[in-house]
């Protein structure tokens, strides 16, 4: 008994992190079934892997990382020097004391890389960048991606961190880590061969329950083609897992993600606490393509076979304490400092603000009710109005990524504006530019031309819903958006 208890003591001090805190579980099965909103499809079912199968993947290690340079600023004998360094593990929890040490530990998380590609693609990289017109920060790197030496002479170049797509690089080089992403589409992954490329766009995208799934098209299409598309994605927004070649998603800013209730821009994931957000990183960055949907996993990449699960030592996650390293990261990121002043103009665009009805939705001081919306088109069954935070104002923006992707809810999350003077494209598909752009009416008629995504093969196309603020005179309009702009 006395022996059990004290192992017990010790298993509690060893989950103490910094003071009186204990690591939630993030496999927590209970807290991902509560967690997940269900697919807006009658009979559409989404079943996770067990706890017994998430905790036998073997744990990520994670190594020093050095900085990718864009070539003109790469030092001489840069990958030499590297090549002849032992590799050094650098994320060692017993070593975290206090809570400064855990966020910095959870930077170095948001940083690392889950995929390792031989060092020669950093060419490609670079080309796809310089193409894209992503600049390197101002120290000649691009944050987005790092170098890491996994054996003496082995230096592997890794891409699909954190920061990949959630490092925002301003015009002037500086740097905003946790905003909208500075990263191309294509440069998520460029697959060697059709047949690859082919099932890998399945993988990614299929949506089993659908009768017509767009991603069907790209069983008839080539590299290039796929390639096509994937260039007409604008900078800042992607295809993620689980949206969809054709309609991609917006890269959200994740400053001030500690105060939002929703996660994603159709509200898929509660965010109940940390260990929501543990959740939502493993699911994220790998469990997700675990997932049996309706019968199918997207892991058939690797099986070849539709419901066949891969053996868990073949792949990798994140540990529980670089999980919660990675959470408090996360949550401790301070906004940059907005350089535009609180002035006359602005304080009458708060009142614009405040009389056009913004403050219902986008309310004060978060900018957000922290509420989510029906969709186009969605009915709002018994079971979502039990749980839900639901505004029933329908916005009226285009449906589909929230009616007809894996990440569909029925709803969308009214966005936190909070930060938006560095973001952009905007809307859930990154449709438009700029806020002038947003407040343009113009952009509902059919012959308008999105300054953002525009969709695959489309000139032209109305850029529906979100009817507020849109017949506003001149004066208050650009008093509304140099108030926006201060927030
Ligand atoms: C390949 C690009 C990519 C990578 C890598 C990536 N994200 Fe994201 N992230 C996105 C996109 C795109 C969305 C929006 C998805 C949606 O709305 O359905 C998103 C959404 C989020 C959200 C929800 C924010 C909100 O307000 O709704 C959080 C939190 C988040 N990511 C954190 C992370 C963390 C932590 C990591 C690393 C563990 C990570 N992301 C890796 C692209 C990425
Ligand atoms: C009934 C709720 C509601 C009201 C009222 C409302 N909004 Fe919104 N707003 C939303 C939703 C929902 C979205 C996201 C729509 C989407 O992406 O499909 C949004 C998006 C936005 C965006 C784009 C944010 C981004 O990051 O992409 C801005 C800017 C914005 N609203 C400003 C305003 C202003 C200013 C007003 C008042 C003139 C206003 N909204 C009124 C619900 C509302």
């Amino acid at each position: 008994m006395a022996g059990r208890l004290i192992l017990y003591v010790l298993i509690a001090a060893a989950m103490l992190p910094a003071r009186g805190q204990t690591i939630p579980r993030t496999w927590d099965e209970k807290a991902l079934a509560t967690g997940l909103l269900p697919p807006p499809v009658a009979g559409a079912k989404v079943t996770l892997v067990t706890a017994d199968y998430y905790y036998r993947i073997p744990e990520r290690v994670m190594y020093r990382q050095y900085p990718v340079y864009a070539a003109r600023f790469e030092p001489a004998g840069y990958l030499t020097e590297l090549a002849r360094k032992e590799p050094e593990v650098v994320f060692d929890p017993p070593k975290l004391k206090t809570e400064d040490e855990w966020i910095a530990a959870g930077r170095e998380v948001f940083r690392y890389p889950i995929t390792f590609v031989p060092v020669e693609a950093m060419q490609e990289w670079r080309g796809i960048l310089e193409r894209s017109g992503v600049r390197p920060a101002r120290d000649g790197s691009y944050p987005q991606l790092s170098l890491v030496v996994v054996k003496k002479g082995v230096v592997m170049a890794g891409f699909l961190s954190c920061a990949t797509c959630h490092t925002r690089i301003l015009p002037d080089g500086n740097v905003i880590e946790g905003g909208q992403g500075s990263v191309p589409d294509l440069l998520l992954g460029f697959p060697p061969g059709l047949e690859v490329m082919r099932s890998f766009e399945r993988a990614l995208f299929r949506v089993p329950w659908l009768k017509e799934d767009s991603e069907d098209r790209v069983e008839s299409m080539s590299i290039d083609q796929v390639n096509a598309v994937k260039t007409a994605i604008p900078v800042g927004v992607v295809a993620r897992h689980g949206t969809s070649l054709f309609s991609p998603v917006q890269i959200p800013d994740l400053i001030g993600v500690r105060d939002r209730r929703y996660l994603d821009h159709t509200g898929l994931m509660r965010h109940r606490g940390i260990g929501d957000m543990m959740r939502y990183a493993a699911l994220n960055q790998g469990a997700d393509m675990l997932t049996d949907y309706s019968g199918f996993r997207p892991t058939y990449f690797l099986t070849g076979e539709e419901n066949k699960l891969p053996p868990p030592e073949k792949l990798e996650r994140y540990s529980e304490a670089q999980l919660f390293a990675l959470a408090k990261y996360v949550y401790s990121i301070e906004p940059p400092v907005n350089p535009n002043p609180v002035n006359a103009l602005s304080r009458r665009g708060e009142g614009v603000f405040a009389r056009e009805g913004c403050a219902r939705c986008h309310t004060p001081p978060l900018y957000t009710s922290n509420r989510i919306t029906p969709a186009l088109g969605y009915t709002v069954r018994e079971e979502d109005r039990q749980v839900d935070d639901i505004e029933p104002t329908v916005v009226g923006t285009d449906p589909t990524l929230t009616l007809r992707t894996r990440r569909a809810t029925g709803f969308y999350k009214i966005p936190s504006l909070r930060g938006v003077w560095y973001r952009g494209p905007l809307e859930h598909e990154g449709s438009v530019a700029t806020l002038e752009d947003w407040f343009d009416a113009r952009r509902l008629r059919d012959d308008y031309v999105p300054t953002g995504y525009k969709g695959d093969g489309v000139t032209h196309r109305a850029v529906r819903g979100h009817p507020f603020g849109l017949g506003l005179s001149q004066e208050d309009r650009a008093a509304l958006m140099a108030f926006l702009r201060t927030l």
